[in-house]
């Protein structure tokens, strides 16, 4: 298995168990734009290599003024992180709950983080029959044990969101009991704007509600490290105070203002393309015999065909150069489940033969 640090996009490991370079393998396994950044990142980057010799805005002022007219959000309800993982960590050093809920298959960071800050994890599981969503009544119940609890919005690895009315009832729950709800939505720029669910234009109603957001996946800068939280003010205060100043780079910073200042074309092109190339996978993996979850946005959840184990399939794909997520250490899942990103139509393409050569040569007798 590849996830030895949790977490897919690894290829280091990959090059270490399969033998080849760490640049030449198609990687599935982190769900990243297959367009790669705006020209417009690249270009700031470029003309901006010489502000190398300058500290960053440790009150990242101007990307937050971007952020807060575009989502219209006032600027100390925002707090910019090192990726969303920072963003995480600031919230559990900032709020520091002893309990925390997890729906779960769910990203592992939150546990991992949890854990390392101190606390204890209690969880609720998502249902097949549900595509890997919890049942709102168990999710609710949940809020009433825990002081603060992780759900994805959309959900990472099954890619759907929760309903509104689902949304608003668990959000209504934490209100009452004074638990703080952690909505993810790091993957929610890849979801076209009609279909997103989401309380942001209502997020001031909430004192404990807080966003999560991140810029590496939509952007395609997870190497450079950007993400951000939105909140009631006190919640950024208590998380800001915890965070090391300068944490945030001056070229995540630079990156991050050219992303929101590109154009509308980008976005489109984004959403076009993933809508599209999603279905081709669907239907291509469907005729494999595998099993895939109605995914709203840039990853699928599948379920190997036959016997098949993920880390079986992983390493049969990993040795030909073609990377996937195991997703047998999620809790709540099978060892057959693993997840696969929405790449371009050549990319997924390739994908596509080469498990068909993979599960064809099962057949014929050899794995
Ligand atoms: C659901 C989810 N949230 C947050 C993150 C972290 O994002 P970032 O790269 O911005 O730290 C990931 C990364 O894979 C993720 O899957």
């Amino acid at each position: 298995m590849i996830e030895i640090y949790g977490h897919g996009g690894d290829r280091e490991t990959a090059a270490g168990l399969y033998g080849l370079p760490a640049a030449d393998f198609l990687d599935f396994s982190a769900n990243i734009n297959p367009l790669g950044p705006p020209d417009e990142v690249k270009e700031a980057l470029m003309n901006g290599l010489q502000s190398v010799v300058r500290y960053p805005d440790p009150g990242h002022r101007s990307l937050k003024g971007l952020l807060s007219r575009r989502l219209r959000v006032s600027p100390e309800r925002i707090s910019i992180g090192n990726g969303a993982a920072e963003s995480m960590a600031l919230i559990l050093l900032g709020l520091r709950p002893q309990r925390v809920g997890l729906v779960e298959p769910c990203f592992s960071e939150y546990a991992e983080l949890s854990l390392k800050f101190g606390g204890s994890i209690n969880r609720v599981y998502g249902k097949a029959s549900l595509q890997w969503r919890a049942d709102v009544e168990d999710i609710q119940r949940l809020i009433t044990e825990v002081d603060l609890l992780f759900m994805g919005q959309p959900n990472n690895p099954n890619g759907v969101q929760y309903g509104r009315d689902e949304l608003l009832a668990v959000a209504a729950a934490a209100e009452r009991s004074g638990t703080y709800l952690v909505l993810d939505e790091a993957f929610m720029d890849f979801i076209p704007a009609a279909e997103r669910i989401t309380l942001l234009p209502e997020l001031e109603r909430y004192s404990r509600v807080i966003l999560i957001r991140s810029m590496t996946k939509f952007y395609a800068i997870p190497g450079l490290r950007l993400g951000y939280a939105l909140a009631a003010p006190d919640v950024i205060r208590r998380m800001t105070n915890q965070q090391v100043t300068w944490s945030v780079n001056g070229f995540a910073l630079l990156a991050g203002e050219a992303c929101l200042s590109s154009g509308q074309a980008y976005e489109d092109e984004t959403l076009k393309l993933i809508a599209q190339e999603r279905q081709r996978l669907l239907s291509g993996l469907s005729e494999l015999g595998c099993g895939v979850t109605a995914s709203q946005t840039n990853y699928l959840l599948v379920r190997a065909p036959g016997m098949w184990k993920a880390v079986e399939l992983q390493d049969a794909l990993g040795r030909r150069g073609v990377l996937i997520r195991s997703c047998a250490m999620y809790p709540g899942l099978t060892d057959s489940h693993f997840r696969i990103a929405v790449k371009d139509q050549e990319a997924n393409q390739v994908l596509l033969s080469v498990l068909e050569a993979v599960l064809e040569g099962e057949r014929r007798g050899g794995r």
